[in-house]
């Protein structure tokens, strides 16, 4: 077997069989397979896809190209939650305190910022003290404790996939819905869980810019994730505008403090409560309650202490400072430097994702490069979103910055035009639209 053969027939639209897959994989994973030939294949495969057996095979032979974790010391069925990224998304924050409530144990691995979209781990982090490196060896041990613990993604979990991933970064090969899916479900295989909530998003700041394509990718996930033996199920949820109230780490973190004391918006709470009700569902944990009566217990737990005394634990038992009333001490707090003004009277139109992405990193709470460091306290929060009534001179957004940090003028203008280009205001309102678009299963 060799590796052009494999290239020319995916090129010519031919389905690579399962020993060829293999080769490939092995291949990217000792090093004896060029990167030249690597992004050939990659092209190749965004340009006439795959079907359903070849990605089956693609993620289970990624899966198995390192360590996988053995979650048998949780109590009961070990369940993950993944997202397809986006703006202001701090669902697993609030999700994992609160399916805890319910005896649902989780090990969470998660990322950092990619791009103009946040990570986890980078927000879990802008707690003072709170260790995101827990070795594997001691993830029993928290779970024992506290029935969580939250950690940054090993590089021996599904190596070939970190190859995978580095090389269509510059590639031009990211976003084609084979390579994506078992890129995540490689990671989520490797990572032992046996039920999986998938939230899909879609709109200007998720991969999927439609909600077609965003059910596409789900159903190839869900087609994945069954063929492999796991309990699977997807919410499609609203990236079009940001998640929630603000975007930055502590300034998210900040709304998920407010979300698990019963605050949060609405559009963060319905997707934290769907991807809750499904998680407790599949790990057996409803207690003989109706999918309705477990909405309001979920929605009792947020409002009544319970989710918020967890989030206290998860946070102590990593080494995070919270004060005498629970609420979590952060690296860098917020300085509102600039407001950014309604320029029309109207109903918001629009807020795309992805120019205030762009527009959050700029002012520091994410990475331009790999190596930059990260302003905790940067970030914006929305004080008009989608259907809103504004008039001329009304606060839209405001751009902050750490109280520490030094920010130039330059960017924070920068940052100014990106929001006003992500502001559309128009004389109707438009059409409303929620969080949770649809659930798959
Ligand atoms: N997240 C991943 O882990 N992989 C992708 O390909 C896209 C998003």
């Amino acid at each position: 077997m060799n590796m052009l053969e494999i290239i020319l027939d995916k090129r010519y639209g031919r389905s690579l069989t399962d020993e060829q897959i293999r080769f490939f994989v092995k291949g990217i994973t000792d090093g004896s397979i060029p990167d030249y030939q690597t992004s050939a294949l990659l092209m190749a495969i965004v340009l006439n896809g795959m079907d359903e057996r070849e990605m089956t095979t693609l993620t289970l032979e990624m899966a198995d190209s390192g360590k996988k974790n053995d979650l048998s010391y949780l109590d009961g069925i070990p369940v993950d939650k993944h997202s397809t990224g986006g703006v202001g998304d701090k669902i697993t924050p609030v999700l994992m305190p609160l399916i805890s409530t319910f005896g649902v144990q989780t090990v969470k691995l998660s990322g950092r910022g990619l791009g103009f979209t946040g990570g986890t781990i980078d927000k879990f982090e802008s707690i003072e003290g709170f260790n995101v490196e827990v070795p594997q060896s001691e993830f029993a041990e928290y779970a024992k404790d506290t029935g969580m613990v939250i950690s940054a993604q090993t590089p021996d979990l599904a190596p070939a996939d970190k190859i995978l991933y580095s090389l269509r970064d510059v590639t031009g090969t990211v976003d084609s819905i084979p390579l994506i899916a078992s890129s995540i479900m490689s990671k989520k295989l490797a990572g032992g869980a046996q039920a999986i909530v998938l939230d899909v998003t879609c709109g200007s700041g998720a991969f999927m810019k439609t909600e077609q394509d965003a059910r596409r990718l789900a159903e190839a996930m869900i087609k994945i994730g069954k063929g492999a033996g796991r309990q699977m199920c997807a919410v499609i949820t609203d990236m079009d505008q940001p998640l929630g109230r603000c975007c930055g780490n502590t300034l998210e973190m900040q709304e998920v403090y407010e979300t698990l004391t019963g605050k949060g918006s609405k559009d963060v709470t319905d997707v934290v409560i769907e991807l809750a009700v499904k998680l407790i569902q599949m790990a057996d944990k409803a207690d003989g309650m109706s999918e309705d009566e477990l909405r309001q217990e979920c929605l009792n737990r947020l409002s009544d202490g319970r989710a918020h005394l967890k989030y206290s634990e998860l946070i102590v038992s990593q080494g995070g400072r919270i004060d005498a009333i629970g609420s979590p001490v952060y690296r860098e707090y917020p300085f509102d430097a600039m407001h950014v003004t309604s320029p029309d009277e109207g109903y918001v139109m629009s807020v795309r994702a992805d120019l205030i992405g762009k527009a959050s990193v700029l002012l520091g709470a994410g990475r331009l490069a790999k190596t930059d460091p990260i302003d905790y306290g940067a970030g914006l929060c929305f004080y008009a979103k989608r259907g809103d009534k504004v008039r001329r001179g009304d606060v839209l957004c405001s751009l902050c910055h750490g109280e520490n940090a030094q920010l130039d003028e330059e960017r924070l203008f920068d940052a100014m035009d990106l929001v006003l280009e992500a502001y559309e205001i128009g004389p109707e309102p438009p059409e409303s639209r929620e969080a949770v678009i649809d659930v798959l299963s």
